[in-house]
């Protein structure tokens, strides 16, 4: 990360109450940037903004619904972003199974609302459009999916971020190239890392059994994921903010941020990683009529990334899960924005 560049830059996150929203902030916060922020609320409790202070980073946050777009116009105006991610989303897939027009408006309306108000935004230069992994159509091979491979999300939260990526390049083309304004569509991993409650997430379903010594029910162990620390595409998403605000014609597009092939390990290797090294052990069982609506085998390819922008993946699995359990331990001795923050300088140090 550039210092130099962020410092005094004044930076719009949507979604900056969430899990990645806030490792983003308390880091951007440590490199001078002005934080604006919109999202419609805590997204559960506990939760990371809660436990980091992030709301105390912030010069002004906007608790609106993306789907509202007067309210987007107004935030967005004020907020007078040079920089924009857009991240606020309705992202958990079983939510979505029982709930796909609350998910497709909230992710692809919603997408289009915050990029309508950001068309009037005068001093803007770089837009992130964070969606995921899950855009492309699954063909449940072995071979990691490029950023020009077919998109085609299948359940309704995956369809839904397909959507919003085709929703963003559009806005690309048809306005922010002519605009001067760089905007790339980003897709990552599955996100781990501390600070986490999302329901139906493997990781945050482990440390909240961890936490009261209740078993732990897993679904699917045998599927492969590209897991990764949330600071690994975080970084990706600075440094690629960073070069479209300098160069918006050459870094426009679509970028890969997954994790080394070998870290795309099966659910139940990562459980009983987490399982071994816990200060303490639950039982774990596996759900019997596992739901066979979850692609099964997903990696992604993120030689882009390593070509254009010098990107690479910095922790291997196990160090990550590592970070994951030093984080809980910190958090419940009531130290988690210090080691946050420590989390942070360690990966900037590698
Ligand atoms: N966590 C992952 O594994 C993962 C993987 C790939 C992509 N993503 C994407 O990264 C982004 C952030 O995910 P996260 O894990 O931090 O999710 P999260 O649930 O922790 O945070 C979601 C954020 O969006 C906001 N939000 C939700 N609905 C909203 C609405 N209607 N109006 C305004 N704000 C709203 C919430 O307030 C919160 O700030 C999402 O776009 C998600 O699809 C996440």
């Amino acid at each position: 990360m550039d210092k130099s560049f962020w410092d005094g830059k004044r930076v719009l996150i949507t979604g900056h109450t969430g899990f990645k929203g806030g490792w983003m902030s308390v880091w951007l916060h440590r490199v001078g940037a002005r934080l604006f922020g919109i999202s419609n609320g805590r997204v559960s409790n506990p939760d990371f903004y809660t436990a980091c202070g992030v709301s105390s980073l912030y010069e002004k946050e906007y608790f609106e619904d993306v789907r509202d777009l007067v309210a987007m116009r107004a935030s967005v105006s004020e907020a007078r972003p040079d920089i924009l991610i857009h991240m606020a989303a309705q992202p958990i897939v079983l939510y979505g199974m029982t709930n796909p027009a609350e998910t497709f408006a909230v992710n692809v309306v919603g997408t289009a609302n915050v990029l309508e108000a950001a068309r009037a935004a005068p001093s803007l230069k770089s837009i992130v459009n964070v969606t995921t992994d899950k855009v492309y159509r699954n063909l449940e091979w072995v071979w990691p999916y490029r950023e020009g491979d077919e998109l085609g999300g299948k359940d309704p939260y995956s369809s839904s971020k397909s959507c919003a990526d085709i929703c963003a390049r559009s806005f690309y083309r048809s306005y922010f190239q002519d605009l001067g304004v760089g905007m790339a569509n980003v897709r990552g991993g599955n996100v781990i890392g501390g600070g986490d409650w999302a329901r139906d997430r493997l990781v945050p379903d482990f440390f909240r059994a961890l936490e009261v010594g209740a078993p732990i029910t897993i679904r699917n162990p045998r599927s492969i994921r590209p897991w990764q620390h949330v600071l690994e595409p975080v970084s990706g998403y600075l440094k690629l903010a960073e070069r479209l605000y300098g160069d918006p014609a050459k870094y426009s597009g679509d970028w890969n941020f997954g994790p080394r092939a070998q870290d795309c390990k099966p659910v139940e290797w990562i459980i009983s990683y987490l399982r071994a090294n816990a200060e303490r052990k639950i039982d774990v069982f596996v759900e019997p009529a596992s739901n066979d609506k979850e692609a099964r085998l997903l990696k992604l390819d993120s030689s882009k990334a390593r070509e254009g922008l010098d990107w690479e993946s910095r922790l291997p699995i196990e160090t990550a899960l590592s970070y994951c359990l030093d984080w809980y331990v910190g958090y419940s001795n009531g130290r988690a924005l210090k080691v946050t923050a420590a989390q942070i300088e360690e990966f900037n140090a590698r």
